[in-house]
């Protein structure tokens, strides 16, 4: 599975960087998840290898990347940048950076300055709620689809799709998805998948689960759903939860 951690802004202090960056560590040389940690940008500075070391099991994210490619421009975190400090996947669309009026092409936009400096956008989608009529099916397709369609063959096969329905992020283990539910919006994004990657080449991209994951109820998420990770939030930024999330996973 694929396991990544996004300490959103909840980590303020160097000091609870470095050590949930020593737990995930030792939590991914053990080798039974792949295990990504998303700071805040300056403690990706402070806590990763200068130099990335290609036998280091951990690897790191990023929560989001600039749309522009770099020079005069105030303030913005551009994906070269990233690549420099040795992030390998870049979180592009969550919802609470869509919330601030992130557009389906501005998304799609950052996707690609990821994937051409060779790090794996994790492209967010995920309804604001649920309705009897399921109209929340046409949304997460037109999200989908409209990253999708921008990208080339090759670029769509190296792009990460994580599933985090508005409603179910930020809040207790209860308010969850299903795994029923969980289960059948995998099939339904895999369906939307072939339209784009027919035959059995869309198998090539995870889908992760986000939403108020943690250790008690992971393990009915995972097991036969279809899913293949998780993005974690909250209960990625306390070192025994993260670490028990982990294990309940195995
Ligand atoms: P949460 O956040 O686990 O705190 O619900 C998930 C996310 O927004 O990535």
């Amino acid at each position: 599975m694929l396991i990544v951690g996004n300490w959103k802004a909840y980590v303020e202090s160097r000091a609870k960087a470095k050590a949930l960056c020593v737990s995930a560590k030792r939590l991914a040389s053990k080798g039974d998840h792949e295990i990504v940690i998303a700071p805040a940008v300056p403690h990706i500075g402070f806590i990763a290898p200068a130099k990335p070391d290609t036998k280091e099991a951990l690897k790191f994210g990023a929560q989001d990347v600039s749309i522009t490619v770099g020079g005069a421009e105030t303030g913005e975190v551009t994906a070269g940048l990233l690549r420099d400090l040795g992030v390998s996947y870049v979180i592009v669309g969550h919802s609470e950076r869509r919330a601030r009026g992130e557009s389906d092409e501005i998304v799609t936009e950052k996707a690609r300055h990821a994937l051409a400096h060779g790090m794996t956008p994790i492209i967010c989608i995920g309804e604001v709620d649920r309705d009897p009529e399921a109209h929340y099916l046409k949304h997460v397709r037109a999200q989908l689809s409209a990253v999708m369609s921008s990208l080339s063959t090759k670029e769509r096969l190296s792009v990460v799709i994580a599933y985090e329905p508005i409603w179910a992020i930020g809040k207790s283990e209860l308010e969850a998805i299903t795994p029923d539910d969980l289960g059948e919006m995998i099939l339904y994004i895999r369906k939307v998948l072939t339209d784009f990657m027919p035959g059995r080449a869309n198998q090539k991209v995870r889908i992760l689960y986000g939403g108020s994951v943690d250790s008690s109820n992971v393990r009915s998420l995972a097991v036969g759903t279809g899913i293949d990770g998780f993005l974690v939030g909250r209960a990625s930024t306390d070192v025994a939860g993260f670490a028990a999330l982990v294990k309940a996973v195995s």
